[in-house]
């Protein structure tokens, strides 16, 4: 995918907020430092579009972005950093059930997991709630580079059991080698060209 043009558009809690819903988007979605700013900053070909830290937590507004014009990128806060306040944690939930519950313009959500390990709790009641309410999902393996082949390939077998999928429909990415690029741009297109809700 060639990207001639991507840019932070605005941080948001409530719809009030939101950019137009006048364009496809798709959602990012994952444990806190588990690498979803990294994912859009390699699907976009930005160092640092997107807030990357080595500190977790420190994004917890809904972020959108725009791309080529065409879509719309919302980068999640994480979840699951015991240091972030409880107040702020309780935030996450609400905000996020409203936006995927009321967002005409979402075509899917990617949820991000880390290669290294098994699915948390926050992980798998998303996951389920997701797939009540039928909402398209890309599931993600990153930071694959962490390991070896084997260690991937067990690794990935074992997620994709605790999800209930199958391990060949899990995506392998990278964002230090940019493997997986090209396969997860492909899966968004299909999404990002699908039906309004
Ligand atoms: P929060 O917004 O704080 O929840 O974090 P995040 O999920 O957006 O993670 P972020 O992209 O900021 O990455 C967290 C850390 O993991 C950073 O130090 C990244 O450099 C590192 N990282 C992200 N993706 C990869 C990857 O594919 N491989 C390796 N080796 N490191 C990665
Ligand atoms: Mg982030």
């Amino acid at each position: 995918m060639q990207i001639h043009q991507a840019r932070f558009l605005c941080s948001a809690v409530s719809p009030e907020h939101y950019p137009p819903a006048d364009l496809p988007e798709v959602a990012f979605a994952g444990r806190s430092n588990v690498g979803k700013s990294s994912v859009i900053n390699t699907l976009l070909n930005r160092k640092n579009l997107v807030r990357t830290s080595k500190t977790p937590g420190c994004t917890q507004l809904l972020n959108f972005f725009e791309v080529n014009g065409r879509w719309r990128f919302v980068d999640f806060p994480g979840y699951g950093y015991a240091k972030v306040p409880a107040e702020e944690r309780r935030r996450w939930r609400p905000m996020v059930e409203r936006y995927l519950n009321g967002r005409r313009t979402l075509r899917g959500l990617v949820l991000i997991l880390d290669v290294r390990r098994l699915p948390s709790p926050e992980d798998l009641s998303l996951w389920s709630w997701l797939q009540e309410r039928g909402l398209a999902v890309i599931a993600v393996v990153t930071k694959v580079d962490k390991l070896s082949r084997n260690e991937r390939a067990k690794q990935i077998s074992a997620i994709a059991g605790r999800l209930g999928w199958g391990p060949e429909s899990l995506l392998r990415f990278s964002a230090t080698s940019g493997e997986g690029r090209e396969e997860l741009w492909s899966a968004l297109e299909a999404l990002l060209g699908g039906q309004e809700r």
